[in-house]
């Protein structure tokens, strides 16, 4: 996937600079930092280079273009810690002091204009979240394992679920390892399944058990509520080879799903390997993502890859509609109850 936009070392200077002003910790005290993001994305100072790509971004999501950019070359705290793979969070929490690369999702989150989202039961409810391999994990289906990832999209049990998604390449494999971010657009899922096939995966036939991330975090986690696939006009909630059919769907509930299964190994993708520096940002629900390990040559040093992610909502709007599961009186921030 071509870069939608790299920016130059004076520009990439040029923002970093300015996010040094951004003194709060995002971890201690979300509120604070999120009124210096504001108050940042108000002051005029933002430089019109990125003020400009992300309106370009936002304008193009909207008019039904590609739900897939790349920005290259994004400012990132000078100094990047190696981390403790037994508990990288806490590991990253005793050693990174400098919050550009919280800033810079943040500032993008503002000037896209998708509300950040985070879960109360994950990570203290940070909106700012670390994939990366943690060691009791290898080798499961979650992204905090060094594991390929089946196509999906995050939280696909969870009641509320991101509308986008940003990974901010922090320290990445950048020798002879290849790990792609694939991207699927719900639009060419759509085009490999009938009127037929669609209308059944708009039923609620189906469930998907949490991940084994979420059940470690909150016990009282197993499966989903009974849900339909396909929401809105090409939203697929859906997570390979796990969501399946109730007990009590109809046959042709199995059937569509086959289709669905087929539709995605015929439709169209996207693959980008995330590189150091880069930001990914790409529809969650309008689509699925998955983790593609093409070539590794240096299993420890792909192991040690380490990307910061946000959830966001599609608008303020969106964000709204949940209002009423704010946790601590904190916008964005959910919990697991239904
Ligand atoms: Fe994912």
């Amino acid at each position: 996937m071509e870069p939608v936009y790299t920016f130059t070392d004076t520009e990439r200077d040029a923002l970093r600079e300015l996010l040094r002003g951004v003194t709060k910790n995002p971890y201690e005290d979300h509120s604070a930092f999120s009124a210096a993001i504001a108050d940042l994305a108000d002051s005029g100072d933002v430089p019109g280079y990125f003020v400009d790509l992300c309106r370009r971004i936002r304008d193009e999501r909207a008019a039904g273009g590609t739900q897939a950019h790349v920005l290259r070359n994004c400012p990132l705290d000078e100094d990047i810690p190696l981390l403790d793979l037994d508990d990288p969070i806490a590991d990253k929490h005793a050693k990174k002091h400098t919050f550009i690369g919280e800033a810079f999702l943040a500032l993008f989150g503002r000037l896209v204009e998708t509300p950040l989202l985070s879960y109360g039961t994950r990570f203290n409810g940070a909106f700012f979240v670390d994939v990366i391999a943690i060691n009791k994990y290898s080798g499961m289906q979650t992204g905090f394992s060094d594991s390929e990832l089946v196509y999906h999209n995050d939280r696909t049990a969870h009641p509320v679920r991101a509308d986008f998604i940003c990974l901010l390449g922090m320290r990445c494999p950048d020798g002879a390892d290849y790990i792609y971010t694939g991207f699927v657009d719900g639009r060419d899922l759509l085009a490999h399944l009938t009127e037929e096939q669609q209308a059944v995966l708009r039923k609620p036939y189906f469930i998907t058990p949490y991940d084994v991330f979420s059940r470690d975090n909150n016990g009282a986690l197993s499966v989903s509520e009974d849900h339909a696939i396909l929401e809105n006009e090409h939203s697929f909630r859906y997570l390979d080879t796990t969501t399946t059919v109730t007990e009590t769907a109809p046959p042709e509930a199995k059937d569509a799903l086959l289709a669905l299964k087929n539709a995605l190994v015929r439709a169209n993708k996207t693959r980008h390997r995330i590189q150091t520096g880069d930001l990914f940002t790409f529809a969650n629900q309008d689509g699925l993502h998955s983790r593609d390990k093409m070539e590794i040559n240096d299993p420890e040093r792909a192991r040690q890859r380490w990307l910061l992610k946000t959830y966001a909502f599609r608008d303020q709007a969106a964000a709204d509609r949940y209002a009423d599961r704010w946790i601590d009186g904190v916008p964005g921030r959910v919990g697991d109850g239904t």
